[in-house]
C-alpha cells in the first residue's frame, strides 16, 4: 500500500473514531459501529469461541508499533483483541514495548547518548517512566510509516487499557487486551519481577475472571505456571512457542497436555503450523486454542497467491482459533467474508 493510501486510510480511521463517516473495514461485511441499529460486531459480547483477530502491536502495519495511535487504528479496523508487549521501567511501570531495549523503536540514542550499557544497548529497565516519556516512538525497520512525528510516544500499559476500555464504552463493542510479559526471567534478574504487579494492575481494570476479555501470553512457561499456581490467576493464558522445529516436545500430544494444565491455548510461530498443520488438531484435542503469529502482507508464504488466501487457509483449512497480524483489517475481511 502506498504512503498516500495509508495516509488517506488513517485519516478515515480518525474520522471514524470521531464519528464522522462510515468505517473502512471489509466492504462485504458489517463493520464495527457505534450505531445501535447496525448489526453487532461478530465478536461483541463475552468471551466466546469465535475465531478472533489479534492486532499485533496494534495496527503495526500502518503506524509505529505499540503507540496509542496504532491501538486506536487497530480498534477501528475491527480487531477483536489488541496486543501489548510489556516491559518494566526502572520505577516499575509497565510500558508497551516489544524489546527490552529502546533503541530500535525510539530515539533514545539522541536524547540519552550516555545511558547505554557496556554492550551498547539502552535498556528500558535503566530508565524511569518520566525519562522514557521524553522519547519519540518510531517505526522499526522495515519502515512502514516514514514520518518521524513528534506526536508518537511510548505508551504505558495503563494508557492502552484505558484507551481500549474507553473505546468499548463509546462504541458498544467489547474488544479485549492481549498482553505479553516480555522476558520475565530477565526482569526478575534485574530486580523487577513482573507477575504479581501485572495481576494487580489488570485486576484494577476488572480483568480477574476466567471469562475476562484478556489473554495473557508469554514464551516462558515458568512465568505462566507462576501466575496460575502461586499467584492464583484465573485469566486465560497462552503459551507462545517459537523456534523452527515443528516436532519439538511442546508440540507433541504429551507436551500439549502439560501446557493445558496452566494455559488455555498456544501461540506458535506460523511456520511451525505450515510445516505440520496437524498441530492444530492435537492442540484442540488437548483443549487448547491455537493463535499463531505473525501474519503480514510483506511476508506471505510462497504457496499462497495472495495475503487473503493465506489468511483464509489458516482460518478455515488449518482451523486456527485466531491469529496475530500487523494488518487487522485484512484478517477481519478474510475471516468474516467467509463466515456465515
Ligand atoms: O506474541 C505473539 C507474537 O507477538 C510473538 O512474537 O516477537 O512479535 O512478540 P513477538
Ligand atoms: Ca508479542
Amino acid at each position: 500500500m502506498t504512503a498516500r493510501r495509508i495516509g488517506k486510510r488513517y485519516l478515515t480511521i480518525v474520522m471514524v473514531l470521531a464519528g464522522f463517516c462510515a468505517p473502512v473495514v471489509g466492504a462485504e461485511t458489517p463493520p464495527p459501529s457505534a450505531d445501535t441499529d447496525a448489526l453487532p460486531h461478530p465478536n461483541a459480547g463475552p468471551l466466546q469461541p469465535a475465531k478472533i483477530v489479534i492486532a499485533h502491536r496494534g495496527a503495526s502495519g500502518y503506524l509505529p508499533e505499540h503507540t496509542l495511535a496504532a491501538y486506536a487504528m487497530a480498534y477501528a479496523l475491527g480487531a477483536d483483541y489488541i496486543e501489548q508487549d510489556l516491559v518494566l521501567t526502572k520505577d516499575r511501570q509497565f510500558i508497551c514495548l516489544h524489546d527490552i531495549e529502546l533503541e530500535d523503536t525510539t530515539n533514545v540514542d539522541e536524547v540519552f547518548p550516555d545511558r547505554k550499557r557496556d554492550n551498547g544497548k539502552y535498556y528500558a529497565a535503566d530508565f524511569t517512566l518520566a525519562e522514557i516519556r521524553q522519547l519519540r516512538a518510531e517505526s522499526r525497520t522495515p519502515v512502514r510509516f516514514e514520518p518521524r512525528l513528534d506526536g508518537f510516544r511510548v505508551a504505558t500499559f495503563v494508557e492502552a487499557i484505558e484507551l481500549i476500555q474507553a473505546l468499548n464504552a463509546s462504541t458498544g463493542r467489547d474488544v479485549g487486551i492481549y498482553p505479553e510479559l516480555k522476558q520475565p526471567a530477565w526482569h526478575r534478574g534485574q530486580g523487577l519481577p513482573m507477575e504479581a504487579a501485572f495481576l494487580e494492575l489488570v485486576a484494577r481494570y476488572g480483568y480477574n475472571r476466567p471469562d475476562s476479555r484478556i489473554y495473557v501470553q508469554c514464551f516462558e512457561a515458568d512465568s505462566l505456571k507462576l501466575l496460575r499456581t502461586e499467584l492464583g490467576s484465573q485469566l486465560p493464558q497462552i503459551l507462545l512457542i517459537g523456534g523452527k522445529d515443528p516436532e519439538q516436545p511442546l508440540l507433541q500430544a504429551e507436551g500439549l497436555a502439560q501446557a493445558a494444565a496452566y494455559a488455555q491455548g498456544i501461540g506458535p510461530a506460523r511456520g511451525l503450523l505450515e510445516q505440520r498443520p496437524e498441530i492444530v488438531a492435537l492442540a484442540h484435542a488437548a483443549g487448547l486454542q491455537v493463535h499463531p503469529y505473525t501474519f503480514a502482507r510483506e511476508s506471505v508464504a510462497s504457496p499462497y497467491p495472495s495475503f487473503r488466501a493465506e489468511l483464509q487457509h489458516f482460518f478455515f483449512e488449518y482451523d486456527i482459533d485466531g491469529m496475530f497480524t500487523d494488518y487487522p483489517d485484512a484478517a477481519y475481511e478474510a475471516l468474516h467474508a467467509k463466515t456465515p
